[in-house]
């Protein structure tokens, strides 16, 4: 049933009855999560994605997204109540929906470049199947500007906008928590290209979020609102960086000092640490650069290059640790634990552990790794051994913070090793007590 001029109300009760389709392009840690939780408030759901294999899970009841609590069971549960499908096939489902939402990944190159290709590649396949009345939403973050952008490829359908409604609405979210936040943690921020598909698309929210919806005054201040939200993270990371760094240079412990700086309530200053990465945090601050052409957004870049600078200040603290027990990194084995972006979640996309392994590498180091969520197979593609003890180990090395390295025990640990040196980047390991086991413990603003 086409939405585009019922009321939220209509909108809602019409979801509720079965009687809408939607297509959710891109069926990974965000998508997944959105069409299950779309097919259970009774939406007809067809999920579409490019990789075969997702897509045979999901249509067997499966969940790929183990991180995602509770999604294995509304998957199963909604599959087999014939609510929710998967397919590749792209047209197809856009000749079925009523409703296409896009949420693939919008990413940027290390130097900045967008690569905004999925995005164009699901645009394109919708184009083949738009019909009066559909409503295309991109939910996936974008540079402001890029869902507009879209119009000039669906209106390759032979429609003219406003014939279809189009509309943005941020996912705000992360990997692990999604349900939880799509369900009912923050409003749902939303800009259409008009009334009528405003007036449906807070509908179509509202029928799964409990926190309810924001409508904005266009769709690019709704691409800006999430895009600000992920620059606002990065540059208050890199404020709580740099003054680690001079914490460091002072003498200072930075998480007492930020402690009880944040006890006052206009300062939040943020963890310092290893470094930023995942597929959001460092991408979006290149969404407001490169779109820059009379604004110099010097800070934004500046905040950018400290937290990439992280990764180099872990093997400067490491060379650090080793020399303060008569070593160097050539020769030393070195234990890096963590091989993903963050705590608790399997992905890779601008690791730091990753520059850090290559850096220690090219100093002569043998490097081993270990993660709870990886395999050998993961720390070999990095160019680390796969290690799962601590014997002979000259220096440990914290990057991720899984809540597993939070619990280390030091004293067992400190039997195991050759050298006792702890290089924390997540703040994960207690000073005093490893220090009291004669660890040398070095962490980011922890000298
Ligand atoms: N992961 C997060 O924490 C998070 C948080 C907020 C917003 N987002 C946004 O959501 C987007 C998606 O993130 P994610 O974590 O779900 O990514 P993901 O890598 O887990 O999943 C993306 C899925 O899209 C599929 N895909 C790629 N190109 C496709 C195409 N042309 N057609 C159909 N499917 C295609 C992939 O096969 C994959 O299954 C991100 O780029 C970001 O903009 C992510």
């Amino acid at each position: 049933m086409k939405l585009l001029g019922l009321t939220r109300e209509e909108v809602k009760k019409a979801l509720r009855e079965g009687k809408v389709t939607i297509a959710v392009y891109g069926l990974g840690k965000m998508g997944l999560p959105l069409a299950a939780v779309f097919a259970d408030n009774r939406a007809k759901v067809i999920g579409v994605d490019i990789n075969e294999k997702v897509v045979e899970m999901v249509n067997r009841g499966e969940n790929h997204v183990k991180e995602e609590p509770g999604l294995s069971e509304l998957i199963k549960r909604n599959v087999e109540a014939g609510r929710l499908k998967a397919t590749t096939d792209g047209v197809w489902a856009a000749k079925q929906a009523d409703v296409m939402i896009i949420l693939v990944p919008t990413l940027a190159d290390d130097r900045g470049n967008l690569k905004l290709e999925p995005v164009y590649d699901v645009a394109k396949k919708i184009a083949k199947g738009l019909e009066k009345g559909d409503i295309v939403i991109t939910e996936a973050t974008m540079p402001p500007g890029t869902t507009e952008s879209l119009v000039p490829i669906l209106e390759e359908s032979g429609l003219k906008l406003g014939e279809f409604g189009l509309a943005h609405a941020p996912e705000r979210t992360m990997t692990g928590t999604a349900i939880r936040d799509i369900t009912g943690q923050y409003p749902k921020i939303v800009g259409a290209s008009d009334e009528k598909t405003l007036e449906a698309v807070i509908g179509i929210y509202e029928t799964i979020n409990k926190k309810g919806v924001i409508p904005m005054s266009s769709i690019k201040a709704a691409e800006a609102v999430k895009v600000f939200e992920g620059v606002y993270r990065d540059v208050n990371i890199a404020l709580a960086n740099e003054l680690a760094l001079w914490c460091e240079e002072h003498g200072l412990d930075a998480i007492e000092v930020f402690t009880a700086a944040n006890t006052q309530p206009y300062c939040h200053l943020h963890m310092p640490g290893a470094g930023v990465g995942g597929h959001c945090i460092p991408i979006y601050p290149w969404f407001v650069i490169n779109l820059a052409e009379k604004t110099n957004p010097r800070l934004i870049k500046t905040a950018r290059e400290i937290n990439d600078s992280m990764p180099h200040h872990m093997v400067e603290l490491t060379i650090r640790g080793l020399n303060e027990v008569g070593r160097s990194l050539k020769g030393s084995n070195i234990l890096v634990l963590g091989l993903t972006f963050r705590g608790g979640v399997r992905e890779f996309t601008k690791s730091p552990a990753i520059p850090i392994i290559k850096e220690l590498k090219e100093w002569g180091a043998r490097v081993y790794a270990y993660d709870p969520l990886c395999t050998s197979e993961d720390a070999e593609r990095f160019g680390a051994e796969w290690k799962e003890d601590f014997r002979d180990v000259d220096a440990i090395v914290i990057v991720t913070d899984h809540k597993e390295f939070k619990s280390l025990n030091l004293e067992e640990i400190a039997g195991q090793v050759r050298s006792k040196v702890i290089i924390d980047g997540r703040n994960a390991v207690n000073p005093k007590v490893a220090k009291e086991l004669g660890f040398v413990y070095l962490g980011v603003g922890r000298v």
